[in-house]
């Protein structure tokens, strides 16, 4: 296929088109079908579902963010190949994106209401480690979800044994955020100095006890 060229407007509007449907719309997915789909829903306690409802708010708040950053990355990537190699890991966090939204409903809860920050700040922080160069890039896709990962631990650790479609959709994310790691550390990724990684902490900490909240 013959490669377009984009002029710098024609990115950015792009980019803006990408951003208004993570934040408003429904992005591209892949074909893969909502793990919780085939679970039947159980008799939860409203403590339990009040919980299970910010928890999902929280991961998909996260799921925005993540779309933010590897926006905001591919707008200053410098291979093509590693565009290329991110491109899968990018639409699978559309799918994320999509199951964490209709968990978020079956709940009665909501999304964030500070989702288009939570983007815009993520699309500034992509951009940032994209012009950092390629291996730093990477390494800050392998250690943003390494951290996520974590995360999800510590969200199926609180949920409740009987919510089974959450779990499966948590399940399937940690599963997938793995294989992210692990694609951007082998596309090239380097390890992040623990001052960085310290940082990376700090903010998803502050965006974690925000969307508990609103
Ligand atoms: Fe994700
Ligand atoms: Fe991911």
């Amino acid at each position: 296929m013959k490669s377009r060229h984009y002029s710098p407007v024609d990115k950015l509007l792009l980019h803006l088109d990408t951003g208004l449907r993570t934040v408003l719309g429904r992005p591209q997915t892949t074909e893969r079908p909502n793990p919780a789909e085939d679970i039947a829903e159980a008799e939860l306690t409203e403590a339990d579902k009040d919980l299970a409802g910010r928890l999902m708010r929280i991961n998909h708040a996260g799921e925005v963010a993540a779309q933010g950053l590897y926006e905001g990355q591919s707008l200053t990537a410098r291979l093509p190949e590693v565009r290329e190699k991110m491109e899968r890991a990018a639409l699978e966090e559309n799918d994320h994106l999509a199951w964490c939204e209709s968990r978020l409903k079956e709940l009665g809860s909501h999304k964030s209401l500070l989702n288009p920050l939570w983007y815009g700040g993520s699309l500034a922080i992509g951009a940032l480690a994209g012009l950092a160069g390629d291996k730093w890039s990477l390494g800050f896709v392998n250690e943003t979800e390494r951290q996520v990962v974590r995360h999800l631990d510590s969200h199926l650790a609180q949920l409740s044994d009987k919510d089974q479609k959450s779990r499966a959709i948590l399940e399937q994310m940690k599963e997938d955020e793995g294989h992210h790691a692990t694609t951007a550390l082998h596309a090239g990724g380097v390890e992040l100095p623990n001052p960085v990684k310290q940082l990376m902490t700090l903010t998803s900490k502050v965006m974690t006890k925000t969307a508990y909240r609103i």
